[in-house]
């Protein structure tokens, strides 16, 4: 458990004297606060992550556009704003929290495959640094919009390069199948045709592989492919973005550490691109091992077949497990020498499938009240929950320090029916 903690959280996460800190905050005191299930994040350990990034990158010193989607509580994106960082979008709607949390127009890149003609007009309005352009019928709306507003859009073409990475399959992104990004012979033929684009200006090319990616093999792999497709299409990009996708160690898993992946992007990036700039996209890096999900035991529940831990906190909170079959690891607040047994952790929803993990070796004596805690939530936990089986959304809590602060309250229950007319 000590070599868990030593191994994903820099020391933000430990134990004193058997029970969970969050820096110099005990995650009991937090829920007796706040109440459970509550997210909580380490605000030294996101600056710390983006310390790693550039230090891992520092020959290239790419923009680091902060992948919104991962976590957007108003608090994270301030905290990473004040780091330097940009941020990558995929709505209007992140396009206005950003814009809230205080991002400058000429940080933000913006992708997705749907961007609809109010939020490309909305995008022209902040001058955003970059648009990620999905589809050939994208790129003729981006002009058409900007040339109505008599404005120049900067672009990107996102390639598909039908690089395999190894994750899960929902989080692969550009294998041939998928819908992203553009094959490389439209993008070759959209460069061809480029001056036929009155308002548009194609900066460079963008790519990106997948989510929770081990190691750079791929982005060589990627880089290679690119290098390759511009010489053919003769083509000097003066961007080229990497996306986002690099991976977090949330159990034993092997991964490449940040200093080799960024110092070995960077490598062959420097010598196959001279003078082109880079941006990257991370999400998961920055805020994964940040945060933990607090919750509670409601019942030890002991049948023939199984031992059940039924918390507090089900899918709805966090749906990694659920729809990824994503391992997290599941610890209790207070550590007490003793038996273990194996539990499914499991939530109050009203599906099978709601499970926050399985055949967890946990202690025995567990019971109502017992606090756990779920690590690894910083990304896609709060930002993926919904009110489903009306559970009102849960509290999220900055730590830092020895200090801790509510940066989203609980939603009450009038909240669940509050825009319903
Ligand atoms: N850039 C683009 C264009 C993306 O689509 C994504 C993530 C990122 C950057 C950031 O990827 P990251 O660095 O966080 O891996 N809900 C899934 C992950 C979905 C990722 C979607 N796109 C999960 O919980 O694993």
């Amino acid at each position: 458990m000590e070599k868990y903690l030593e191994m994903i959280s820099d020391g933000l996460y430990t134990f004193h004297q058997g029970s969970l800190m969050v820096e110099k905050v005990f995650a009991k005191d937090i829920c007796s606060r706040f109440g459970t299930p509550v997210y909580v994040y380490s605000a030294t350990f996101i600056e710390n992550q983006i310390r790693k990034l550039r230090e891992a990158f520092k020959s290239v010193s790419p923009l680091i556009c902060y992948s919104m989607k991962a976590n957007n509580n108003m608090e994270v994106l301030k905290l990473i704003r004040k780091q330097g960082c940009g941020v990558d979008i995929v709505s209007g709607g992140e396009l206005a929290k950003a814009t809230k949390a205080g991002f400058k127009g000429d940080k933000i890149v913006f992708a997705g495959v749907g961007k609809t003609r109010e939020e490309i007009i909305a995008a022209l309005n902040k001058r955003i640094y970059l648009f990620t352009v999905e589809s050939v019928e994208e790129l003729k709306t981006i002009n058409e919009t900007a040339k109505s507003l008599k404005k120049i859009a900067d672009v990107t073409l996102r390639i598909n390069l039908d690089v395999e990475v190894d994750t899960h399959h929902y989080i692969k992104t550009a294998k041939k199948e998928t819908k992203f990004g553009l094959p490389e012979k439209q993008v070759e033929s959209i460069i061809n045709s480029r001056n036929e684009f009155s308002n548009l200006n194609i900066l460079g090319i963008q790519f990106h592989l997948g989510s929770n990616i081990k190691s750079s093999t791929p982005y060589i792999e990627a880089l290679k492919r690119l290098k390759r497709f511009l010489k053919k299409a003769n083509f000097k990009p003066s961007v080229i973005d990497i996306g986002g996708g690099f991976g977090i160690q949330y159990r034993d898993e092997t991964i490449e550490q940040i200093m080799d992946f960024g110092n070995k992007i960077c490598e062959f990036f420097v010598e196959n691109f001279p003078g082109v700039s880079m941006v990257i996209e991370p999400g998961r890096f920055i805020v994964g091992n940040a945060g933990i999900l607090l919750t509670q035991v409601v019942y030890n529940k002991k049948t023939p077949h199984k031992n059940f831990l039924i918390v507090d906190a089900g899918m709805n909170d966090l749906i990694r497990p659920s729809l990824y079959n994503s391992y997290h690891e599941i610890l209790p607040v207070f550590f007490k020498k003793g038996k273990l047994i194996k539990y499914d952790v499991v939530g109050p929803i009203c599906e099978t499938g709601d499970f926050l993990g399985k055949e967890r070796l946990l202690p025995d004596g567990l019971d109502s009240g017992d606090l756990i805690a779920v690590m690894g939530a910083g990304a896609y936990g709060f930002s993926m929950s919904s009110n489903y089986n009306g559970r009102p959304r849960v509290a999220e809590v900055m730590v830092r320090g020895g200090k801790m602060k509510c940066c989203r309250r609980r939603e009450k229950f009038d909240d669940l029916w509050k825009h319903e007319i």
